[in-house]
């Protein structure tokens, strides 16, 4: 019989989909380029001769990380004791909650949140949610969270650009969270998973150029997105030394180290220019536009522009159906608004070839039609 803090656990969304056995439109929530001859070349070498790398990661490959975050943060990073590379972002999630929460420690959250609760419950810690301000593109309510802090809120999580919501943070809301981490000395987990993709000429612009922040957060990005590199699983967290070792030793009681061919996968995609990138994001950019300019036609369904990321994030309240009937009925890739603390919503992912996004189109068309 599996343990209930497992057992009370929801498969992974996004995974779940593909486990269903349904056949859905080839739409995702992030790029996947074929490994460029850079990359191939290092794989090829790593796996002739495979070495086990340290916990931390690959020194050169941190090295190549704090360098290029170093003029996006204004800041030295230190790549011997303050980058631990770890299996995608989110084991690098998963090990900051086990650095940052004895049991019963509280997690403050924008909802729509990323489905970081099956973490946050696994590190013994609890979820709470505070609705970020939906006429604003979803922009976090600062005020409702001070508010929302209680007696054992240890760390407020933060995503920009948001997953579901595609919200952008702007230099207001770095400010704002620097405020409301100081006043309640709250650790701060801030997931930039999504940095490349941001639209309408927009700039990520990342919390982490605060002090005050990198004294007391944990950055966490992806080769995921920023790489394209998904399949390869490599992601990292950035954190003072005291807190880097921290979640340095969580990350290696979970997986020793992370397997060197896909670091140096990671160091060779970081040493080559990403001419592609500015197309890509065009093109995701265009597909947003005509997925909510569709959206925008519906009588039943509603949906705003998302500022980043790769989602529409649908309301289907009015419509009165859920994700599942789009999923099963329509062949749509959607997640439940729950799965985000929404119900009533559902996200659907809008990269993917133009034929998939005319057809996402015309099926959520079918969709809105629908009825009982
Ligand atoms: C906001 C956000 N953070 C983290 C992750 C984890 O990504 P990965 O483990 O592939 O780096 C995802 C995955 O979709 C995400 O959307």
């Amino acid at each position: 019989v599996p343990a209930k803090r497992v057992a009370g656990l929801p498969d992974v969304p996004s995974r779940a989909l593909a486990g269903l056995g349904v056949e859905l439109l080839p739409l995702r929530g992030a790029p996947v380029r074929p490994p460029c001859p850079e990359v191939m070349a290092a794989v090829a070498r790593t796996a002739a001769a495979p070495r086990t790398p340290p916990p931390r990661g690959l020194l050169e490959l941190r090295a190549a990380v704090a360098a290029a975050l170093e003029p996006e943060l204004g800041a030295l990073v230190d790549p011997e004791r303050e980058v631990v590379v770890t299996n995608g972002s989110m084991q690098a999630i998963a090990a900051a909650f086990l650095a940052l929460l004895d049991p019963g420690d509280e997690v403050l959250l924008s909802a729509p949140s990323f489905f970081y609760h099956g973490l946050i419950e696994l590190s013994g810690g609890v979820a709470r949610y505070v609705a970020a301000r939906a006429g604003e593109g979803y922009r976090p309510d600062w005020e409702a969270l001070d508010a929302a802090v209680g007696p054992r809120t240890r760390v407020l999580v933060v995503t920009t650009p948001a997953n579901p919501s595609g919200y952008v943070f702007t230099d207001a809301d770095a400010e704002a969270l620097v405020g409301l981490a100081a006043r309640h000395d709250l650790a701060v987990l801030c997931d930039e998973a999504y940095d490349v993709l941001v639209y309408d000429g927009r700039r990520h612009l990342s919390p982490f150029r605060e002090p005050e922040l990198r004294r007391r957060g944990v950055l966490v990005r992806s080769f995921t997105k920023s790489y394209a590199m998904g399949p390869w699983r490599i992601g990292y967290a950035v954190a003072t030394p005291s807190l880097s070792d921290a979640v340095a030793r969580a990350a290696a009681w979970l997986t020793l180290e992370v397997n060197s061919v896909s670091q140096e996968a990671a160091l060779a995609a970081l040493g080559t220019p990403r001419d592609w990138l500015p197309e890509l994001v065009a093109r995701y950019q265009q597909n947003r536009d005509r997925v909510c300019e569709a959206v925008a036609a519906l009588a039943t369904i509603d949906c705003h522009v998302p500022q980043g990321a790769a989602f529409a994030w649908l309301d289907l309240r009015r419509l009165g159906i859920t994700a599942e009937r789009l999923v099963h009925e329509h062949g749509i890739p959607a997640v439940d608004g729950m799965h985000f603390s929404v119900p009533g919503f559902a996200r659907v992912p809008f990269g993917g070839p133009p034929e998939a996004i005319e057809a996402l189109c015309d099926r959520l068309a079918a969709a809105a039609t629908a009825r009982g």
